[in-house]
Formats: structure tokens, sequence, C-alpha cells
């Protein structure tokens, strides 16, 4: 049975005869040779989404195209932002710790963008020292980046994180727009006003524009028309208050990407070539100038480059209620290194990544190596019946969120990243050895505190 689902895996990503190949290395191969579980990255694959997001954002918007930030959430390595950086794009950090990983890439603090509902100081003043632009999320914060910002005798380019009230059909946990939730000013009950007008007050920031991200794996067009529609009535509000225009809109990230057979990713063309339909209707509606755009997204880039590899370590069937058995095949991975079936019922697809199989399919659930029942991959996937251990699994599309959000659950060693290119293959982030595991424990004599 071959299930091999082009639309799922990455751009060079080919099967022949029962051996799943990416850059034309069969994945066994990668598998033997770094261990599993592994990501393996498509650099190829990265290059054209990451262009493909740029040059259509030029496409549509011309001249006022701004920067494609590239969400470091999604995944980043110093590896990833050199080539964010060498592809022209800018960067979105929300850390402390991400921009310390693009800091260490000598990413160009110009093309940096900072956010985050609750940064430090530190983190605030890091930013300012850089020059890298702040989004400011709350007004704790308006007052910290413009006391800060006085102190070291600058002026620091700030947006506005505007809440534009908006319900994005996806997962509660990812969508972000609405208006009860932790990020943001709200439209609708005037703090995005006020928040405008306190940075206006504040003789240490100026305002260059306003951001809105409505939520992740997002397909319709409808909640982007929406909250363009809503901050580009801000940003008409401002004018007519001010005599003058904010000149930036960032409109977020959030673009879905197929995770089943049959899913197509959201394509960058189209849904630019919509946007920036609204953004040219809306300001015309207005009489505003078209500001300059920007996005980020995070998924739609790394998302469907990468592809995990398991080995399968035992199986063990299980007779249902129903009649109907249920093969539980346990791969050497889990929830710590993909925890977004767990978190959000996520679903992935799987792919006998080894060897071709001739048994009937079964109903198959893939679970981890986890101390816990939830530590399901894939909830229910027809598999062939003959799969058993030392087969390789591959769970495509694994990109984002995937090693970014991994844990060190039950002391497993996260695993590597490697990119693969014409052929070749080279680690990017190294697998965590046991030795990592135990670099924290420390046994400090007691300290007298009182
Ligand atoms: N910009 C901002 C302000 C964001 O908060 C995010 C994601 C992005 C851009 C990028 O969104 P993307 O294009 O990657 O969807 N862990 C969840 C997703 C959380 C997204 C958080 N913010 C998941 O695994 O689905």
């Amino acid at each position: 049975m071959e299930n091999f689902a082009k639309e799922v895996f990455s751009r060079e990503s080919r099967y022949e005869s029962g051996n799943l190949l990416i850059a034309g290395i069969p994945t066994e191969a990668l598998a033997r040779e770094y261990g599993t579980p592994l990501y393996v990255l498509d650099q190829k694959d990265f290059f054209f989404r990451a262009e493909s997001w740029k040059s259509s954002l030029e496409r549509h918007f011309g001249p006022q195209a701004g920067t494609v930030y590239y969400a470091a959430k999604a995944f980043v390595c110093v590896e990833v932002a050199k080539w964010v950086d060498q592809l022209g794009l800018g960067i979105d950090v929300c850390t402390g710790g991400e921009m310390a990983v693009v800091r260490a890439a000598n990413f160009p603090a110009e093309r940096i963008q900072v956010h985050g509902n609750n940064k430090s100081e530190k983190e605030i003043a890091d930013a300012l020292a850089i020059g890298a632009a702040l989004v400011i999320d709350s007004f704790h914060e308006i007052e910290r980046a413009s006391r800060l910002a006085h102190s070291a005798g600058k002026i620091a380019d700030v947006f506005l994180r505007i809440t534009p009230g908006v319900e994005a059909h996806t997962h509660e946990f990812i969508a972000t727009a609405h208006e009860d939730v932790k990020f943001g000013f709200s439209l609708a009950s005037g703090a995005a006003w006020r928040a405008i007008e306190e940075v206006e007050r504040a003789s240490s920031l100026r305002l260059i524009g306003l951001h809105s991200h409505i939520g992740s794996q997002i397909f319709s067009g409808d909640g982007f028309t929406l909250a363009i529609q809503r901050v580009i009535g801000l940003l008409a509000e401002y004018r007519d208050h001010f005599d003058r225009q904010i000149p930036q809109l960032d409109l977020g990230g959030g673009f879905g990407i197929a995770y089943l057979p049959g899913e197509f990713s959201v394509d960058p063309d189209q849904i630019l070539a919509s946007m920036s339909e609204v953004v040219k209707s809306e300001c015309a509606t207005h009489s505003l100038n078209i500001p300059t755009i920007s996005i980020e997204p995070g998924r739609a880039i790394v998302g469907p480059t990468t592809t995990t590899l398991y080995t399968v370590g035992t199986t063990k069937d299980v007779a249902l209620d129903n009649g109907v058995t249920r093969r539980y095949v346990a791969v050497d991975g889990g929830m710590s290194d993909n925890i977004r079936p767990a978190l959000y019922g996520a679903d992935y697809h799987a792919l006998l990544a080894n060897r071709v199989s001739g048994a009937s399919p079964i109903s198959t659930r893939i679970v981890g190596k986890h101390c816990e029942s939830g530590d399901i991959i894939i909830r229910d996937i027809d598999l062939p019946s003959d799969i058993g251990p030392g087969d390789i699994l591959a769970i495509p599309a694994t990109g984002a969120y995937g090693r970014s959000m991994a844990s060190n659950y039950n002391h497993l060693p996260r695993p590597a990243v490697i990119a693969v290119i014409d052929g070749g293959a080279r680690t990017i982030l190294r697998r965590e050895s046991e030795k990592d595991l135990l670099a924290l424990d420390v046994s400090e004599n007691v300290r007298k505190l009182l």
C-alpha cells in the first residue's frame, strides 16, 4: 500500500519503490546516519517558500510592499536566521532568547521586529539599544518603552498591536484577535485609541505603524478582510485627528498549510492579491495613502519544509468495542518533539519510509514513548499491517512549532535538525545528549538568606 501524498511533503521529497527521498537522499540513510527521531529540513523548499512570500508581497503591493518578517517562533536556529537574512526577509522575535539567536546570526537590526505581550525591561532596552522596531502590546509597555528610550537618549520607532475583534476560524489557543485575549489593544473598547494618544504624548516614541495578527493556521481571507477594514478605519481616524498618516501597517502571519492528504497550503499569490484589493479599496474609501504593508508568516515558510523520521519500537493490537482492531505503533519520540496533537488536537499524516509493503492496511494509532496515554502523534490512520520494529515512519509538515515547542519531558533529549540539499546533509541544530540533560543539575551548599 502506498500513501505518499505529495501535497503534504516538502517540495524536494520523492517516493520511489518504497523509499521516501528528500533532496535525493533516502530517508532510511538519514535515519541510519543521524539517528531518530530526526527533523529533516528541506533547504530548497525553505528558500522557495520564503522567496515566494517576499516576491508575492512585492508583486501585489508594489512600492508599498514592506517587509516579510519570518516569525522565528515557528522555528529558528542560527543557520536558519542566516538564510532569512540572506534572502532579504526580516525576522520577528518575541523573547530575548529568540533575539539572542538572531543576533548570533548577525541579523541586521533594522529588519528585526520585537514582539511579546510581556517583554522584560531588559528585552525592551536591548531592542532599543540595537534599534530594532518594538511592537508595543500594553499600556505598561508604553510607559516602559518611553522611559527606557528617554534614558538612552533615543527616539524609538514603535508599532502598536491592535486587537481588531476578529473571530478567526482556528483552534481557540491559536486565535489571537478576538476581544477576550491577552494580546494587544482592543479596538472596540477604545483602548487602541487611548494607546495611540499615549504614544503621541511620549516624546521618546515615534509611532511608525499599526500591527494586527488574527491567529494561526487560517485559510479563509474573511478574517484578514475584516481586520484590514477595521485597522484601516483606525488609520483614517488617526489622520482625521492628527492631520498626518501612520506610515506602516503590519498584517501579521497565520497563513495555513496542508497537514493531511487532500489539503493545500495557502497560496501567497492568491491571499496577498485579495488582501491588497481590500487594502486598496479601504484606503480609497477613506482617502488614505496606502501604507507600507508588512506580513509575518512563520508556519507557511517553515512548516512544510520539515519531515520527522521515527523508528518503530513496539506494536500491539487492541480489540475495540465495535469489533475493530486498533494497532498501536510506538515510535522513539512523541509529545516531546511534537506537542501539537496533544495540545491542539492537530492532525498529521504518516508514511512507511523504508520499504514497500504489500500488507493490507490496518487502523493504526501512532504513539510516542512517553509515560502518558495522551502521547499520541496520529489518532487514526490506515497503515500496512506488517509495520514493526525497525521500520522508519515519516511524518511530514512538522517544521513549524515542532522543534520550537519541543521539551525534555521524561528526560528525552531533543532531536537534531538536519538540513538537506542536492543530495547533501548537515546538522544545523545538534541532538541533545544525556550530558546536556544533566548540565543544569547542581548540588549547592545551602546559603543562608535570612
Ligand atoms: N506574528 C505574530 C504576532 C504571532 O503571534 C505569530 C504566531 C506569527 C506572526 C506567526 O504565525 P504563523 O504564520 O506561524 O501561523 N504554536 C501554535 C501557533 C502559535 C502561533 C503564535 N503566534 C501552533 O503550533 O499551531
